[in-house]
């Protein structure tokens, strides 16, 4: 690899060293195995190409400031990885091959963790295909299941400083009913078009509102969303948002803080009461939020417009960080410190 630019990484893919792979074939599934090739070979007819067989999921390693390298709640990312097959119908990966998995490739592209120094971090990417042939649609017999990693800086590129978003009206994410809180390609098909309309008119992401009504928050393209008010963290309840493992940490250290946590619907006016408000996710990490244009509607809500992050924002963003690099006690046991 040679010359890795620890210090300029942005979300992106690159190269590293190993992959791992399990595959399900007659009802049973195959060892590790451990591959150097970027590419797999797969069945035309396999059902992850036409009927959206496929899960994947987010987590993240961090090299501390004694070497170490921890690797942030992968257990729940196991657990959500069992809901998505729920979900759509895939054969069920245990925990226990799940975490195997993550600590063999990890392990494998040690070199490829960034220092502690960076503020970067190992992206772990795992994902899971219906690999079988079937016309008719019906679940697939087989499946694939692949963790690749690679290095990766700020989800959004400027870090941790505030940035506008918008709500687009004529578009939806996912329906009440269908099948937004699983962690499945078809919900991120279904953003693209509103995704890269909001860039191009200059915001880093949709924040979408619930389909059936238009009257609720759900959640951010790639993250979810919280607002800040009265010494209260508040945060979407809904049936068609993902559970995030951000979020769900940030309402346990926003709770350690001394804030209320609610966990409700939260309706698109009462924007205007929040005094700051925030993205969060494995990638976003927290990416403060400065303004939100609901642009059919004419209305715009503002928190950070003088280009500072909130000091509720700010402090849960440190502490999240510190555990992650383990500079804070682990107090939870979020963390697995990789042997
Ligand atoms: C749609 C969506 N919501 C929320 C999140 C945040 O979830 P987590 O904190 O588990 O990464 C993600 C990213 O994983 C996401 O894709």
């Amino acid at each position: 690899m040679g010359t890795i630019d620890w210090n300029n990484l942005s979300f992106g893919y690159l190269k590293t060293d190993y992959n791992v792979r399990y595959y399900f074939k007659n009802g049973e599934w195959s060892p590790l195995e451990v591959s150097d090739s970027e590419h797999i070979n797969l069945h035309m007819a396999s059902t992850c190409l036409h009927y959206g067989q496929e899960a994947f999921e987010g987590l993240k390693a961090f090299r501390g400031k004694d070497g170490k390298i921890r690797i942030f709640r992968m257990r729940e990312n196991a657990l959500r990885l069992i809901s998505s097959c729920r979900g759509i119908l895939m054969q069920e990966l245990s925990v226990e091959l799940f975490e195997e998995a993550v600590l063999k490739v990890v392990k494998l592209n040690e070199r490829f963790v960034p220092p502690y120094e960076s503020g970067c971090s190992l992206y772990i990417r795992p994902l899971l295909i219906g690999t079988g042939a079937q016309v008719g649609v019906k679940p697939s017999l087989e499946y694939t299941f692949i963790i690749f990693v690679t290095p990766v800086g700020p989800y959004f590129k400027d870090g941790f400083k505030p940035t506008p978003i918008v709500i687009m009206r004529s578009y939806d994410r996912a329906a009440p009913h269908g099948t937004g809180t699983y962690k499945i390609g078809g919900n991120y098909a279904a953003s693209l078009v509103a995704g890269e309309k909001a860039k191009e008119l200059g915001y880093s992401a949709v924040l979408y509102l619930d389909a059936k009504e238009k009257k609720y928050i759900d959640e951010c393209g790639p993250a979810n969303f919280f607002g800040i008010k009265n010494n209260t963290y508040i945060t979407p309840l809904s049936s068609s948002i993902l559970p995030s493992i951000t979020n769900k940490s940030l309402m346990q250290l926003a709770e350690d803080m001394g804030l209320k946590i609610e966990r409700r619907q939260v309706a698109v006016e009462e924007l205007e009461t929040f005094e700051e408000a925030g993205e969060c996710g494995t990638a976003a990490v927290i990416t403060p939020i400065s303004r939100i244009d609901d642009i059919e509607e004419n209305k715009s809500y503002s928190f950070s417009e003088n280009g500072v992050a909130g000091p509720v924002c700010t402090k849960l963003y440190n502490q999240l960080r510190a555990i992650q690099y383990g500079d804070q006690a682990d107090k939870y046991g979020w963390v697995t410190v990789l042997e």
